[in-house]
């Protein structure tokens, strides 16, 4: 039996175009696009009718980088498959991209199996998985080509963590040399962690043990320094190259200079580095330790080098990178060592919301906003135009935006599974009404409607993004 669901009156908003129209879904996805008050669309006949007058109609948002229950320090990111995926839908994305994690001494299908058995029938929203490559040795090469016919395309390296995820410059190009090959994308965290060690080491010995260290030895040279590196080893190797978490201004002039040259590479950003600062880190208290992660806040001068990256496409993506870890009892593992607070941040639940708020500050336009936080990733990630767009044939993930509603961010109502927000306090102006996963309806008019194990795996083409 098919079901239909018509959404009126709004102004659909893509990453190509802005138009007043109404929306036809049926069977979980577009079936028709036509412009509001026509016949066409006045045809039309539906089960259910949502009327948007009055608001974005706009794709629901792709967060390419999250790390559900990852295990970090010693302990885990607080929000499971089930708490995160939740709250991202809360916060109108409808797509993530987990990082499955390899152990050394482990292969990648055993990472891989033990984070599809931590998300399946658990999850609000569709996911799919990267994988984290901490062991590059001959077998792990030949299993990347295994896991690109399957579906999971993408691979993160480490240039940090030594002794944890860290790869050497020969396993980075061996990884490179082969997704070469085999169509898949390197990820990089791109920080000289031998370096930054040393730094740490030297750090700890004169007694800089606050979180804002943390900022100070993971030096924005360092990130610049491995960019500029993964940039040349990629253009060795013949293959692309997609850069995570970009904060520092000197590694934004890495990328583009290296797409300058007419090189695949690409970068990503992540909305602290756009709203918070190495202010946030010097928070007394220990508050510092809530805004540690890497790379590390910057000095406020970088976020406008940040969104001029964003503007004019040095910058493709804008992910969280949400990695929750509690004040109490997780990020005060670090109290007296800043090196020992686990690394990372919420956010899976404002990426939307902060990135309109910059809408409505003038640092992006309306379509570019859909362009980062939607249909490039779906692209780069290969998964587009069935995720990150409305178009005929695209799943029906869809979210009712109301453009004028205030919101306060706080830890008291955000759906996250964590004790704090990084954004606490902050006034936004715009939130999320309605959201629907593959036709369902997930989010009722801030209701929470839809359950665990609706979302399912999404397995993945290769990037779509490459010139
Ligand atoms: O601090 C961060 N970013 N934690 C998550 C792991 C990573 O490097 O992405
Ligand atoms: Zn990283
Ligand atoms: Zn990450
Ligand atoms: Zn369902």
């Amino acid at each position: 039996m098919s079901s239909r669901t018509v959404i009126r009156g709004g102004l659909v908003v893509t990453a190509s175009d802005e138009i007043h129209a109404d929306v036809l879904i049926e069977d979980g996805r577009i079936a028709a696009l036509a412009a509001s008050g026509t016949p066409a669309a006045e045809a039309w006949s539906a089960e259910r009718t949502i009327d948007a007058t009055g608001k974005y109609v706009i794709p629901g948002g792709v967060d390419a980088h999250t790390h559900m229950e990852l295990p970090f320090g010693g302990t885990f990111a607080s929000d499971t498959f089930e708490t995160g995926t939740r709250a991202a839908a809360w916060g109108g994305t409808t797509t993530i991209v987990d990082f499955a994690v390899q152990s050394v001494g482990h292969s990648l299908r055993e990472g891989l199996d033990a984070w599809h058995a931590k998300a399946e029938g658990n999850c609000a929203i569709d996911y799919g998985f990267h994988m984290i490559v901490s062991d590059v040795n001959q077998e792990t090469l030949k299993e990347m080509d295994l896991l690109v016919e399957e579906g999971v395309t993408s691979f993160k390296q480490f240039m940090a963590y030594p002794g944890v995820f860290y790869s050497d410059d020969g396993q980075i190009l061996r990884a490179m040399q082969r997704s070469a090959e085999n169509g898949g994308l390197i990820m990089m965290h791109a920080e000289n962690g031998i370096a930054i060690d040393v730094l740490v080491e030297q750090a700890l010995a004169r007694g800089e043990t606050d979180p804002r260290y943390h900022g100070e030895v993971r030096k924005a040279l360092l990130e610049a320094e491995a960019t500029h590196r993964a940039i040349k080893l990629a253009q060795v190797a013949g293959a692309p190259l997609y850069v995570v978490h970009v904060s520092a201004m000197e590694a934004v002039a890495e990328l583009a200079r290296a797409r300058d040259e007419g090189l695949n590479v690409f970068g990503e950003t992540c909305p602290q580095y756009l709203f918070l600062s190495t202010d946030n880190l010097a928070e007394p208290d220990f508050e510092g330790s809530k805004y540690v992660c890497s790379t590390p806040l910057r000095p406020k001068e970088h976020q406008a080098k940040l969104w001029q990256g964003l503007r004019t496409n040095d910058l493709q993506v804008v992910s969280t990178d949400h990695c929750p870890f509690c004040f109490v009892g997780q990020k005060e593992l670090g109290r007296g060592d800043f090196s020992k607070i686990p690394n990372g941040l919420p956010g899976v639940e404002n990426r939307m919301d902060l990135l309109h708020q910059a809408v409505v500050d003038g640092h992006i336009s309306r379509r570019r906003w859909i362009e980062i936080a939607c249909a490039t990733p779906a692209r780069m990630f290969g998964m587009y135009p069935k995720k990150g767009t409305i178009a005929p044939g695209a799943d029906a993930d869809v979210v009712i935006y109301d453009p004028h509603a205030e919101q306060i961010i706080s830890a008291e109502t955000h759906h996250m599974n964590v004790d704090y927000s990084a954004y606490e306090g902050k006034r936004l102006t715009g939130r999320v009404e309605t959201v629907l996963s593959r036709g369902e309806l997930v989010i009722t008019e801030r209701e929470y409607t839809g359950h665990a194990g609706h979302g399912t795996y999404t397995p993945r083409s290769t990037c779509q993004y490459l010139t």
